[in-house]
Order: C-alpha cells, then sequence, then structure tokens
C-alpha cells in the first residue's frame, strides 16, 4: 500500500468532511436548541471562565472582576453549577482541581467520593458472583461518600481570598429564585422523569407533573438552603448537623451505606501532579486515583516521536497511531490503576517515555494488532460521560482546571430528600468484578477493587501545558473512558494542527480503549476514505454520538486569552 499518497487524499476529504459537518453541526443544533450560551471562541484580554452553563461562567467571572482569583472564582463556578447544571454539576459528587499559580507552583487537589466503611469486594455481585448493574449505577447504594464540599473547602483553606460565603451567595440565590432551563435541559428532565420517580418517592423539585420546556424557571429550595448551611459553617455544613442527618436518613430510605462517620472522616488531598513533556511543553495533570494524567502523558510520549503534523489531522497514519497508542495504554489503565492510598500504582515505569515509545517501536501502522494480543505490560515489583469539566484563568495568571461528577448524568438518580441535591453513582467506577466492563466498558481487576474507605479509579483528566515556563493552555473534559482521548486530541489540534482553542474543541473526534476493540468515531471524525483503508485493516470502526465537552483556554503569545467552550452542549466562555 502507498501509505503516503492515501495520507495526502485522506487529509483532503478530512478537511472537507468536517467542514460540513461543522456546518451542519451548527445549523441542526443552533435551530433546534435555544441558545443560552454566548458566542463561542471569543479571546479575552485578562481573564475567562470556561464552563458547561453560561450563568456559571458568569458567576465564575464576576468573581474575578471584584478580585477574586482563580480559585475563588472555581469554588463560585463550583457551587453554582450544582444549582445550574444538575447533570453533573453538584455537591453530591466528586472531582479534582488542578492548579497552577502565576509564579509556576503547581497542585492536584483530589476530592474523588470514596467506598463507604460497610463497602466490600462483592457487594455488587449476585449469589452466582456475576454484577446486578442496577446495583452500582441506581438508588442509595450506588453512592460514594461525597467529596465536592471538602475540596472547595481545602481549596479556599489554602487560596481563597474573598469571603466564603461571597463564594456561595450566587449559587444560594440561583436555587431560590430560579433560573431558565434550556432545551437541552427540559429535553433531559422530562426524559429521566421516570428514574427520577422511581428513586424518589418522597419527590424532588426536578419533579412534576407537566413537561419541562426551555426558559421554565427551575427553583430549588431544599438545595438552597442546603447551600445556606455550607456558606454559614463550611464543610462542617455539609458533613454534619442537618445536611448530613438528611443525607444518612436518605441512605437508610434506601438500601445506602453512608454513615454519619462516612461523613466526618471524609478528607480531601492535596497530591503531587504528574508531570512530563510533549514537544517542548511541559505536560501538568491529575495523578492517581484518576487514571487521566498518567494515560494522557504516556499517549502524548507514545506519539512525540512521529511525524503528526506532517501526517494531518485526522488522516489515516495518524488515525492508526493514535488509536494503537490509546490500545496499550489503556490495557495498562486496566491493571495498573487505582487508589494510590491502596494499591501501590507504578507512577513512574507507565510515564516513562523511553518505555513509551519503545513499545511503539514494535507497533505496525499498516494493520490493527487485536486487543486480545495486547496484554498490560509487566513490570517488576508491582501488581455517558456525564461530568463536566471548567477552566479559570484570573488576571495575574493563576489557573485552574476543574473536572467534577456524580458519574452518570444524574448520578444514581437519588435526590436527598429534604437537602435537594443529586447523590453519585461513582460505585459503578469501581471494578465490581475483576474483567466486568462498568458503566464505559472499562475493565479493571485488583488495583481498582472494591474496599472500604477506598477511592475508585476515575478517569478524569483535568491538565495544564506550559511552555518556556509560562502559562500556554488549561484543558478537560467530561466524557468517561473517552476523557483522557477527548484531551488528548484538543491538546494535538492546537500544537499538532494548527487550530485555535474552539476550533480544537469542536473538531470532531475518535476513541480506542483497548477493550471492546472498537475505533469510536463521531460524524465526520474519519473520512471515508480512511475508514475504508482501516476497515481493510482489522481495525472494526462504530460510529458514535458526539461525547466530551471539552472546554480550553489557550493563552497566545501576546497574552491573551483564547476561549474554546465545545459546541456539542450549552459550554460558554466568558471573560473580560
Ligand atoms: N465518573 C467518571 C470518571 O471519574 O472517570
Amino acid at each position: 500500500m502507498n501509505i503516503q499518497a492515501v495520507f495526502k487524499d485522506g487529509i483532503m476529504t478530512v478537511k472537507k468532511v468536517i467542514c460540513w459537518a461543522f456546518m451542519l453541526f451548527f445549523v441542526v443544533g443552533c435551530s433546534s436548541s435555544q441558545q443560552l450560551h454566548g458566542p463561542r471562541g471569543e479571546v479575552f484580554d485578562r481573564a475567562a471562565v470556561v464552563s458547561a452553563q453560561a450563568l456559571a461562567s458568569d458567576i465564575g467571572v464576576a468573581v474575578l472582576k471584584k478580585g477574586g482569583n482563580a480559585v475563588d472564582a472555581s469554588i463560585a463556578v463550583q457551587f453554582a453549577l450544582a444549582v445550574v447544571y444538575p447533570n453533573a454539576g453538584n455537591i453530591g459528587g466528586g472531582g479534582f482541581m488542578l492548579y497552577r499559580g502565576k509564579t509556576g507552583d503547581i497542585a492536584a487537589l483530589d476530592f474523588r467520593e470514596k467506598a463507604p466503611a460497610a463497602a466490600s469486594r462483592d457487594m455488587y455481585l449476585d449469589k452466582a458472583g456475576n454484577p446486578i448493574t442496577e446495583l452500582s449505577l441506581l438508588g442509595q447504594l450506588a453512592s460514594g461518600v461525597p467529596g465536592s464540599v471538602a475540596g472547595m473547602d481545602a481549596a479556599y483553606k489554602r487560596y481563597g481570598s474573598l469571603p466564603w460565603k461571597q463564594l456561595l451567595q450566587p449559587a444560594i440565590d440561583l436555587a431560590e429564585k430560579g433560573f431558565p432551563i434550556s432545551e437541552r435541559q427540559a429535553e433531559e428532565f422530562n426524559a429521566h422523569k421516570a428514574k427520577f420517580e422511581k428513586y424518589n418517592p418522597r419527590g424532588a423539585a426536578i419533579i412534576r407533573d407537566t413537561p419541562w420546556k426551555a426558559g421554565d424557571i427551575f427553583v430549588q429550595q431544599e438545595l438552597a438552603s442546603t447551600l445556606m448551611r455550607i456558606a454559614q459553617s463550611g464543610r462542617d455544613g455539609f458533613y454534619r448537623g442537618e445536611t448530613a442527618d438528611l443525607i444518612v436518613a436518605e441512605m437508610k430510605a434506601g438500601n445506602g451505606l453512608i454513615t454519619h462517620q462516612d461523613l466526618q472522616d471524609y478528607e480531601a488531598v492535596w497530591r503531587t501532579p504528574i508531570e512530563g513533556s510533549y514537544k517542548g511543553f511541559r505536560v501538568i495533570s491529575m495523578p492517581p486515583p484518576s487514571s487521566g494524567g498518567i494515560a494522557l502523558l504516556a499517549l502524548l510520549q507514545s506519539l512525540e516521536p512521529y511525524p503528526l503534523k506532517k501526517w494531518g489531522f485526522q488522516s489515516d497514519s495518524t488515525v492508526r497511531a493514535i488509536v494503537e497508542a490509546e490500545r496499550r495504554v489503556y490495557a495498562d489503565r486496566a491493571s495498573y490503576l487505582g487508589d494510590p492510598d491502596f494499591y501501590n500504582v507504578p507512577v513512574a515505569q507507565l510515564t516513562d517515555a523511553k518505555f513509551n515509545q519503545e513499545r511503539m517501536r514494535q507497533v505496525s501502522l499498516q494493520k490493527a494488532t487485536p486487543s486480545d494480543m495486547v496484554k498490560a505490560s509487566i513490570f517488576d515489583g508491582v501488581e455517558p460521560e456525564h461530568t463536566t469539566h471548567f477552566c479559570v484563568v484570573d488576571k495575574d495568571g493563576n489557573a485552574v482546571s476543574l473536572t467534577t461528577t456524580i458519574n452518570d448524568a444524574y448520578g444514581s438518580s437519588v435526590w436527598v430528600s429534604g437537602a435537594g441535591f443529586l447523590l453519585n453513582n461513582e460505585m459503578d467506577d469501581f471494578s465490581v468484578k475483576a474483567g466486568s466492563p462498568n458503566l464505559y466498558g472499562l475493565i479493571g481487576g485488583k488495583a481498582n477493587a472494591i474496599a472500604p474507605h477506598k477511592r475508585m479509579l476515575s478517569a478524569m483528566t483535568p491538565t495544564i501545558l506550559e511552555k518556556d515556563g509560562k502559562l500556554s493552555m488549561v484543558v478537560g473534559t467530561p466524557g468517561g473512558s473517552t476523557i483522557i482521548t477527548s484531551v488528548l486530541q484538543s491538546i494535538l489540534n492546537v500544537l499538532e494542527f494548527d487550530m485555535t482553542a474552539q476550533e480544537s474543541v469542536d473538531a470532531p473526534r475518535f476513541h480506542h480503549q483497548w477493550k471492546p476493540d472498537r475505533v469510536d468515531v463521531e460524524d465526520g471524525a474519519i473520512a471515508e476514505q480512511v475508514r475504508q483503508s482501516l476497515t481493510k485493516d482489522g481495525y472494526s470502526i462504530h460510529k458514535r454520538k458526539p461525547y466530551g465537552r471539552v472546554e480550553n483556554i489557550v493563552i497566545l503569545p501576546n497574552g491573551k486569552l483564547q476561549t474554546g467552550a465545545d459546541r456539542r452542549g450549552d459550554d460558554t466562555a466568558k471573560g473580560y
């Protein structure tokens, strides 16, 4: 096969297909969805916030304009998203915050949920040892001990500058007075109604007799009261007192395990960020219990020797190289990644550039390697995607990249009765049974088995890039198992394929995760000619609905902030 010739044709076709796909998407998207987001792709002079919801981005910018720093704004955005983006914004879930200060100091905050003390390895298996999927996904038993409020409290104690109450007040106001929901939200609220009714027999603000429609005002009085308790008492307003009592009562109303002790014991943890380089850029990302930082770095290291720029965006060779790297990195993820407090994750080996590049040298780009032939590496001595991301850069150049989640859309579907917030179903991110796929088709083993107090493995990849000692990019996304590859592609789109921040997040994506052994592709992500060539060489290509909502801030050479807010949602960039 004359690969070079195929590449050239491939590039032309891909470009055309992508242009058409963009145009079609915008025409269809704009006509069918009430526009509650602002214009996208704007460049701001001094500071910017990109999040999944315009109101949350506005609140972040207001905090920045009042003199708050990037962490102050992030705290306000996190609480605002818990109100205006119940799909994934939360106080009943967890997340990761990556920070880079204006002087280059970095920090990673882990506020991932934890298994309750009464959790056990086989708690979601039936008598025959088979997973009972509904138990780890829906209802009270699916929830880990929430970490978001402890996370915001820890971030505030280290970096906060404005009064804590001031950061919560906008969220309280939105919950109390309500806000107009978008068409997308109305559709989601209606689509989930039966599930909400089943798991909330005592009612919830989101359940009503008539269908929701765009522009309806969503008021959440109970949530407002919970946020007021947090505003008043910090983390104790959530992990002790009335809120804790309501959570424990909700557990007892179902089959949940979270106790007062679990809540009181929860602590967010400062961890050492994952660091490495890609073509002169310093890459900073989230360490375990996220697999994101390690996997992203391993992928970048694997791909660094390949001439991606010359090959072109989504050309035949580019796709093959990326897919083969993903297959191998995700195989290692399944075996070696878990909570570092419980399992000795071989971080140094997995992020060793020499190791990753050596492995890729054995890989043929002429034929797919069946995933069954790819086993996790052997190291000495070691054994839909519904989350949300936001990026903040303040006027001084402090940056936050924060991904937060209740796992699936609307988490466990359980609203804490009397407290008005959704609980996560993060327990499904554990390996419920070795070798059995979770919600995202990911498999795992001992490293990510359930144990009391353990944190479940995540794919969340809040990431910051630096060039020549200066902030260069702040990026991240929801998307379950696809988070890592979406972040990878968005970075490559800027660094290798000269896209703007907006183009980098809008570009159609593809994904491979070792198992199942297939390449998931969005519409327009792979040209027909490339698809045929890949299929002929053993790749299984699967169409997939749009996934991920990448947010990106790229710092231009003149210091201005170029923003990218994913067209796949109501995502919006604001700034000044
Ligand atoms: N719940 C998705 C993740 O943490 O990767």
